[in-house]
């Protein structure tokens, strides 16, 4: 009985399987639920339901334990590059030396973007948020690149492709919201390398490479490469789950990603320290309102669905944050804020009473800030990072053999049946 949990329901007895992790993690199988008994479960927002089995990446959000494949992150941010744990994400291992130079040459190659998609560039409106035109374009990317003839080309080229053009397409969307000229990938540099240099080199001003920026920009993307099953990445699987191909399914996730509550906290986090700024600097007052429950502001940056320690993540960023802005000599205001804030939230009861601690976002922005990359990107940023575990949990949903149409049922509360009434009788 240790492999099964008895159910009684009505005054009969159901016995329901356990499945176990490979860390020890126990969930009830009920996938056979509604045929035996005619129940269905209900777990609002899914706090409680595991969707599916992976072999990707484990949190633990009690211990503040995160690992991709096994690693842990820490040791990843200290000695891997984001190119590297891409391939380790999607692949499953570390790759030998040959083929992360062929991953780095596939870049190279699929690094260009279809020019005509500078049009579409051109013509959204000024004001439009870069997810939003990140979404579209990728969405767009599959009417420039259509479906390949198998599954295993479609699969290999068409993440290649997202992973080397993403890049460009966010850089290409920055310069031309400038008004300036696009700046083409180059060959010789690295994946965040290039990607710094397409953002601010301008014909006038060569932009000068700094290796520990690249290396902060690494670590920035490997931190965000995969949470597991979070809005966006659940996003991806759902949508991917109706055999959308893989640009709409990230367009999809891309969406996702952009509200507040998760990936667009980063840009609500310097939102929010520069509103506490400009009222003198009084956080505390931030966190009597968190803490009014007639108010629905929020700390933005703090707490977590999954982690009710702090998140290993953010301990990493806000150490990045240190050193990236002694090393441009940047004395930023909104980093004594967000320190003191976090240093009152932790003492505070009723942070404590919640398990509230910062997340990845609360640091992250001052790192993105520091390089000079513009507020309304920052999400744009922790898209192009999430990608590659998007495109792994896409990937291995498509090889489940257990592969399902995503489709969750509902406990119905509107009106019984009621007859239909003739407009002149209402
Ligand atoms: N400030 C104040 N109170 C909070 C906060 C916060 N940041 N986060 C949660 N709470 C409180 C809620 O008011 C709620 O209180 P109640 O039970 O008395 O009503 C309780 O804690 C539980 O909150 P939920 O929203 O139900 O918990 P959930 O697990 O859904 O929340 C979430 C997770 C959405 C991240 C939440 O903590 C939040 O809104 N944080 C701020 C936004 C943020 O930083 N998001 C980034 C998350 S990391 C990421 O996705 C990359």
């Amino acid at each position: 009985m240790k492999d099964k949990v008895k159910l009684i329901f009505e005054g009969k007895t159901y016995e329901l399987p356990i499945v176990t992790g490979s860390e020890g993690e126990k969930a009830i199988d009920i996938s056979n639920l509604r045929q035996k008994t005619g129940l269905i479960t209900l777990d609002p927002g899914y706090a409680n339901t595991g969707s599916c089995t992976s072999s990707i990446t484990f949190m633990d959000g009690e211990k503040g334990i995160l690992r991709y494949r096994g690693i842990p992150v820490k040791q990843l941010a200290e000695h891997s590059s984001f190119i590297e744990t891409v391939y380790l994400l999607i692949n499953g291992v570390l790759p030998a030396k040959e083929e992360l130079n062929n991953m780095s040459v596939l870049f190279n190659d699929n690094s260009l973007v279809h020019e005509d998609m500078q049009i579409f560039y051109q013509n959204f409106p000024r004001a439009s948020h870069p997810m939003g035109i990140l979404s579209s374009m990728v969405n767009a990317l599959r009417s420039f690149y259509p479906e390949l003839e198998t599954i295993e080309e479609e699969i290999n080229i068409t993440v290649t492709r997202l992973l080397s053009k993403v890049r460009t397409m966010a850089a290409m969307s920055y310069k031309i919201s400038r008004g300036h000229k696009v700046v083409y990938p180059r060959p010789d540099l690295k994946y965040s390398a290039n990607f710094l240099n397409m953002m601010f080199d301008t014909p006038v001003r060569p932009y000068p490479i700094d290796e520990d920026l690249v290396k902060a920009l690494d670590v920035f993307w490997i931190l965000h490469a995969d949470h597991e099953q979070n809005c966006s990445t659940s996003a991806v699987r759902l949508v991917g789950s109706g055999r959308v191909n893989l640009y709409a399914a990230i367009s999809a996730g891309i969406a996702a990603l952009w509200g507040p509550l998760h990936g667009g906290a980063n840009q609500a986090v310097i939102e929010m320290l520069t509103d506490i700024q400009n009222d003198g600097g009084n956080y505390r007052r931030a966190i009597e309102r968190a803490k009014d429950k007639n108010d629905s502001f929020r700390l933005m940056g703090f707490g977590h669905r999954v982690y009710k320690a702090y998140d290993p993540r953010a301990k990493i960023m806000k150490k990045m944050c240190d050193k990236v802005l002694a090393k441009l000599k940047i004395s930023d205001p909104l980093l004594d804020i967000a320190k003191e804030l976090e240093e009152a939230a932790l003492k505070d009861d009723y942070f404590i009473e919640y398990n509230l601690y910062p997340n990845i976002d609360f640091y992250s922005g001052i790192v993105l800030r520091a390089m000079g990359i513009p507020t309304n990107m920052f999400t744009v940023m922790f898209a192009i990072g999430r990608l590659p575990g998007w495109i792994a949990q896409w990937k291995e949903s498509v090889d489940d053999p257990k592969w399902k149409l995503g489709r969750p049922r509902q406990i119905y509360t509107g009106p019984i049946k009621t007859d239909y009434i003739p407009i002149e009788q209402r």
